[in-house]
Formats: structure tokens, sequence, C-alpha cells
């Protein structure tokens, strides 16, 4: 039975006291779904965050890492560091660090080696921009982008991968994927993960979708039968959105 999962990336939002207050917040909801919860605050709130929500049941979650283990790379954080404060699942490949920080999919199988040895769990994003999905090109660009940041990957590894599909065009725009759209490129993207691991595999990995996710649309898209769950940006800042959309399964 595939877990699932609503996660909230938090990005570049939140100082300590706005981060305080919203796990306080978030502390005092009912969960009457099955999903398990994540939120991913900055890292300059991770251990703090961490530390008021580890005996809950919100999993506290990093936005980024470094593939190395230590060393000369300034400003950059490892997955040994995380583990070192109880962090043990990492979202990786995001479309924001692939546009702005020039994330490859190269780098990006490094950076997914890199958690999967220090036995970390990966949600692994990826989406066509706007004009592929103009040109009919989208099943290719995300096909590529698994198949380069991923297929080098064992069967065991699965365990510890979780996906996310995020068209761009959808992100922070409010646009969101019709629930018909998101559930056509997960079972490509399921079919992608079969044909190469076989069902068995495929059919165990979770795959979330992220795009403008909010209370009014969460319930029909993960109505459909090929999304297990989303990665929630801009609806996660508010601690009634975001369980009203963890509540939506
Ligand atoms: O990581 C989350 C996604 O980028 C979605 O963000 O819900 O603000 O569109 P959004």
């Amino acid at each position: 039975m595939r877990k699932q999962i609503v996660a909230g990336n938090w990005k570049m939002n939140n100082d300590l006291s706005q981060t305080e207050s919203l796990i306080n917040e978030l502390k005092s909801k009912t969960k009457t779904s099955n999903a398990e919860v994540m939120v991913a605050p900055t890292f300059t709130n991770l251990y703090h965050a961490y530390g008021v929500l580890k005996n809950t049941n919100i999993e506290v979650i990093a936005q980024n890492m470094h593939f190395a283990e230590n060393g000369a790379y300034t400003g950059e954080i490892s997955a040994s560091m995380l583990k070192s404060i109880g962090i043990e699942t990492v979202i990786l490949g995001h479309s924001e660090r692939r546009e702005y920080f020039n994330e490859t999919d190269e780098l990006l199988a490094k950076k997914v080696d890199a958690a999967l040895a220090k036995g970390m769990r990966v949600i692994f994003c990826f989406g066509e921009e706007l004009a592929d999905r103009k040109s009919g090109n989208e099943e290719a660009v995300v096909g590529n982008q698994i198949k380069n940041a991923l297929f080098h990957l064992d069967t065991a590894s699965y365990q510890n991968i979780v996906l996310a599909y995020e068209p761009v065009w959808a992100i922070g725009t409010g646009e969101t994927a019709s629930p018909e759209q998101a559930q056509d490129m997960h079972a490509f993207i399921r079919k992608t993960l079969a044909d190469k691991y076989g069902n068995d595999v495929a059919d165990e990995v979770s795959i979330l979708y992220g795009g403008s996710v909010k209370p009014a649309n969460a319930e029909e898209i993960f109505s459909k039968p090929d999304v297990d769950g989303g990665l929630i940006g801009g609806a996660a800042l508010k601690a009634d959105d975001f369980f009203d959309i963890v509540n939506a399964f």
C-alpha cells in the first residue's frame, strides 16, 4: 500500500518567531486522514522546528542539501549535518533550485546518492515548463528528468524515494494542473518506473503533485488513483489551509 504524504515546503519564508507561531498552530491541529505530514522550514529554523515537533505526527524535513560529506563548500549543508539534528528526509531537485541555482540532473543524481547513502528519504522534484507543455513535450521532459537523475539507482533504493511532479507553470501561479492532467502525468511517471524496474517497484513509490494546491482543489486532485499526496508551497504557510489539505484525503 503506497503512503499518502502531504509535505509543506516553506521555501525562504518565516523568521524564527514566525516559524514558532506556525509550528505551534500546526501542533494544535487534528489530523483526520492517514496522510504522513511533513514541513520543510528554512535551514536556520530546522533544528528548532525539529525539537518542537519531534514527538508529534509532523515530520520536519530539509529543503535541500549538498552532495559532499564535508569540506570547502561555503554556505552548504551536508546529509550528515541534517542527520545529526534528526532530519531524515530531504527535498531535492525543486524547480526553484534548478532555475535559480543551476541544479542539473547530473548534480541532482549525486545529491540523491549522497542522501540515500546516509539512509535519508528523498522527495525528488521535477516537472515541465509551460513551453514544454505547449509544445506537447511534457512527457519527454519529465521522463528524461527521472531517467537522468534516478535510473542509476537499484531497486531497493526506491524504498527511500518519493517523487513530486511539479509543473513549473503551476508553481505559485494560482494556476493548477487539472486533476486529469495530474493523473495523466502521474500514470506516465508510474509507467516509466514500471518499464525500468517492474510493477512491484512502480506500485509502491508515492508520487506527489505540487503546484497551487489549496483547500478548494486538494480533494479532487488527491482523489485521482496515481496521486498519492501533495507538495504544498503557499498554502502550507497557513496552518488552517495546510491541515485542510492534509485532511482532504
Ligand atoms: O514546493 C512546493 C511547490 O513549489 C508548490 O508551490 O503551492 O506555492 O504553488 P505552490
